[in-house]
């Protein structure tokens, strides 16, 4: 039976990931803090930025596991929109600590225990590249996650690493970017407030299976590539959007 390990399972993408591989008869291994309530997954609770928390509880959680086909380094937090001259420095680093540095955690614990991991994903964003304004601290982060992809590919040949970045997806962060942020202020959130209930923006099923779609075709790209999926998948809706950056 093949396995995959994803992280932030309790919610979102990470959740239908998971979903959507146990349907196809996967072992399927999750970690969030407040847990995924699906039948049948293995899972874990525990705050990825807890350094000191993650080892014990990925060994734990993968005792048995011997190798894993899939990795996907999903969990991730928005933060606000807003200036980042107007952010303060610790809201920036707690973002940091989700979107890159708990990924780190993972990948050292996955590969202390010299269990072979085929293929990882880590999920990234278009805003790594597109830099909009107000988009401070997550841009940087995810940024900085497609710089760890590529750094890894070179210390973990036998795994095929990509940075990811999924397309918009109606999930909980959009509740965020759609409600309660300021779309004057940051024009960006225009494009996303359009595109809410419509195809453009896929619920979350959709896009996993867009994901788990595309797995083989990221192969063919080298290890450490950053991907945007609408690159593969809607040539044209990618081209206008990074025309403008
Ligand atoms: N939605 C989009 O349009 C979009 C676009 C591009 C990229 N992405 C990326 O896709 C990924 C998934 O986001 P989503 O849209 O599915 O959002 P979501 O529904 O808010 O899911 C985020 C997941 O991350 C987990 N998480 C956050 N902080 C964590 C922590 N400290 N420790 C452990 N788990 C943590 C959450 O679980 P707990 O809260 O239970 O810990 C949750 O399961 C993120 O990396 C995001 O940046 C999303």
């Amino acid at each position: 039976m093949p396995n995959a390990f994803i992280t932030g399972t309790s919610s979102g993408l990470g959740r239908a990931l998971a979903e959507r591989l146990l349907q196809q008869g996967w072992a399927v291994y999750g970690v969030s803090r407040r847990g995924c309530d699906l039948p049948g997954i293995c899972d874990t609770t525990c705050d990825l930025t807890d350094t000191n928390a993650v080892p014990a509880a990925l060994d734990a959680l993968l005792a048995g596991v011997e190798r894993l086909d899939l990795v996907v380094l999903n969990a991730g937090v928005v933060g606000q929109i807003r200036l980042l001259a107007e952010t303060p420095l610790p809201d920036a680093k707690q973002v940091m600590d989700v979107n890159l540095w708990a990924n780190k955690t993972v990948m050292d614990r996955l590969h202390a225990r010299g269990r072979p991991v085929d293929q990882l994903v880590m999920i990234s964003s278009g805003a790594a590249v597109l830099g909009n304004k107000g988009w401070g601290a997550y841009a940087l982060s995810k940024a900085a996650l497609n710089m760890l992809a590529k750094l890894y590919a070179h210390e973990l040949p036998h795994t095929h690493i990509t940075a990811l970045a999924p397309g918009i997806i109606d999930t909980a962060m959009m509740d965020y970017l759609c409600d309660e942020a300021d779309a004057d202020a940051f024009p960006a959130l225009k494009r996303l407030q359009d595109a809410r209930g419509s195809e453009r923006m896929p619920d979350p099923a959709t896009a996993a299976a867009r994901v788990l779609d595309v797995l083989p075709r990221l192969r063919e790209r080298p290890s450490g590539s950053f991907v945007d999926i609408r690159e593969i998948l809607e040539p044209e809706a990618y081209a206008q959007l990074y025309a403008g950056r």
